[in-house]
């Protein structure tokens, strides 16, 4: 008898599958495989693991906006390219993977100037510290900063403990106020006057905040909203990191070890809309959420039905004509629009006699940065190679930040006459335009579409879309109902 019924159980278990860890219950289309869609992998496969099967969408490279070009047989960092000390999801991804951490060198040596024609300050005086000149400068507002960006920073740190223990923010305005009730406050406000109301000098903000701003969001502190322009000002102050090889090794071998687990695959293809679908039959087991995509080399259209979508890109006014977002109408596309920023790489001679330099200095001059915002240019530096940290020693390679595509004219006020050469122009869609009060899309555009962008609209790095992809995994596998696995290791501070 038992023998029997033991029989009519392998029977059925043969037909419904019995064994849960090789059915998948859910199917999840990622769209963009930069670190935002393969983080949002990462995390889904770490809640829900054999219950999810994923596939990832990349209409380019793998990556996205993190990128090296190779000069010369050295590789230059072309996109993202500074990590925080305290960006622990960066750092536990390079750390899981084996790759090398290289501190990026405290400032080189630079000249800050309004438009070129005026020196506002310089770190090139060999015999004169750099702190000292700093708070001949700046006074008090330069000794203030560090105390007040660090108590600022140590909220921002509070979302580890906060995700590691479940918690979940279902928008980005919950985000910022769950952190630091200020944050939230601070997207309402231009940069400039929320420096002003926390007691900054004039001379401070048109100099220290605007170099930050332009350089890191390449906006000025007018425009900008305060939580970037504070996410700017802590990029100036700290230890820095990046990836040995290049940053985009991060999502790379992520992907890699992500496609060697079962239940995980990668499509090169352009993914031209996403729909819900509406079924009559309530019987029909299709997925709930519909996506059309073209491989690369061909024209065919395909559609596959999905259970969750998680588009992993910035959705704005410039991109609406690539990807469609149908039936949701929860979300306006043209609200939303993106900086232009170049990234032009150029060998050649800084041109020091505009600044009245001494020959020793001249020597030392790394960079060169602008506050004025009219200007077609923000900053030159020279540039490290990612894998050894050092200069080429063949020649000076610099990095120019441009709003615009800039003409030879513009490149003769920066280099001696003639004395340089443009490598490559990379033109990026960098990053959200910033205004205030700013809007902020959904994380949840619909029951079943999920997007990690979101998030770059309070401010966009590689750390802000690892912790949107981790939140939107855990949404994902409480809206599942599955328990929310705890962390296991407990992350340090
Ligand atoms: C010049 C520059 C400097 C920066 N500096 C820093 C820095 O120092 N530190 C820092 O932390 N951050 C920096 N950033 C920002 C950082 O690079 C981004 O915040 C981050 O890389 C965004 O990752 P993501 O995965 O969200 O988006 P992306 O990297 O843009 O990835 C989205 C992917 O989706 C793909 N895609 C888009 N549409 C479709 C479609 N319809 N079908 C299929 N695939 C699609 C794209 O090809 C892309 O690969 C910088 C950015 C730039 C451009
Ligand atoms: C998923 O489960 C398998 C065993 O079933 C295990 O080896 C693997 O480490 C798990 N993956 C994750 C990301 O937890
Ligand atoms: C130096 O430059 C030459 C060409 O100008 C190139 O062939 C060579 O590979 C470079 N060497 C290094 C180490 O970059
Ligand atoms: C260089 O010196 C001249 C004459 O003293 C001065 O007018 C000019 O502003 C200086 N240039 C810079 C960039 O400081």
């Amino acid at each position: 008898m038992i023998v029997y019924i033991s029989y009519i159980l392998l029977i059925i278990c043969v037909i419904v599958q019995c064994n849960h860890d090789v059915t998948p219950k859910t199917h999840v289309a990622i769209v963009g495989a930069g670190i935002g869609g393969i983080s949002t992998a990462y995390w889904l496969k770490y809640y829900l693991n054999d219950s999810v099967a994923i596939t990832i969408y990349e209409s380019n490279q793998i990556g996205g906006r993190l990128k090296t070009i190779n000069i010369d047989g050295d590789e230059y960092e072309a996109g993202g390219s500074i990590i925080h000390e305290k960006n622990l999801y960066m750092k536990r991804f390079a750390d899981e993977l084996g790759l090398e951490k290289l501190n990026v060198p405290k400032a080189l040596p630079y000249v800050m100037t309004n438009d070129g024609s005026q020196t506002l300050f310089s770190t090139l005086h060999r015999y004169i510290p750099n702190l000292f000149l700093v708070l001949w400068r700046y006074g008090l507002d330069a000794l203030r900063l560090n105390f007040w960006l660090g108590r600022k920073l140590s909220n921002f740190i509070r979302i580890y403990d906060y995700q590691d223990n479940g918690r979940i923010f279902n928008n980005v305005e919950e985000f910022l106020q769950m952190l630091d009730e200020d944050f939230s406050k601070a997207t309402r406000t231009s940069f400039r006057k929320y420096l002003f109301e926390h007691g900054f000098s004039k001379r401070f903000i048109d100099e220290i905040g605007q170099l930050a701003t332009l350089v890191n969001y390449d906006q000025s502190v007018d425009t900008i909203n305060a939580f970037p322009g504070l996410v700017s000002l802590m990029a100036a102050g700290s230890t820095l990191w990046h990836v040995k090889g290049g940053n985009h090794l991060v999502p790379k071998q992520l992907l890699e070890r992500l496609l060697k687990q079962s239940n995980v695959q990668y499509v090169n293809g352009h993914v031209k809309s996403v729909e819900e679908v509406h079924r009559i039959d309530i019987n029909d087991q299709g997925g709930n959420v519909r996506l059309s995509y073209k491989p690369v080399n061909s024209e065919l259209v395909h559609s596959v039905d999905y259970d969750h979508i998680v588009l992993a890109f910035p959705l704005h006014r410039d991109n609406i004509n690539d990807f469609v977002l149908q039936s949701t109408d929860l979300f306006n596309q043209y609200d939303y629009r993106m900086q232009s920023t170049h990234s032009n790489f150029l060998s050649g001679k800084l041109n020091c006699q505009k600044y009245n330099l001494t020959n020793d200095e001249c020597q030392r001059l790394n960079a060169i940065f602008y506050t004025k915002s009219s200007l077609p240019y923000r900053a030159v530096a020279e540039q490290l190679t990612v894998n050894t940290n050092k200069k080429s020693t063949n020649q000076s390679i610099y990095k120019i930040f441009s709003p615009e595509k800039l003409s030879s004219e513009d490149y003769k006020q920066i280099f001696d006459n003639d004395k340089f050469q443009l490598i490559q122009d990379i033109p990026w869609l960098a990053y959200p335009k910033y205004e205030y009060p700013q809007k902020l899309p959904p994380i949840q555009i619909n029951k079943n579409i999920f997007y990690v962008n979101a998030m770059e609209w309070s401010a966009s790095c590689m750390e802000i879309e690892a912790i949107s992809a981790r939140n939107i995994a855990m949404m994902l596998t409480k809206q599942l109902g599955f328990e929310l696995r705890r962390s296991d290791k407990h992350i340090e501070f």
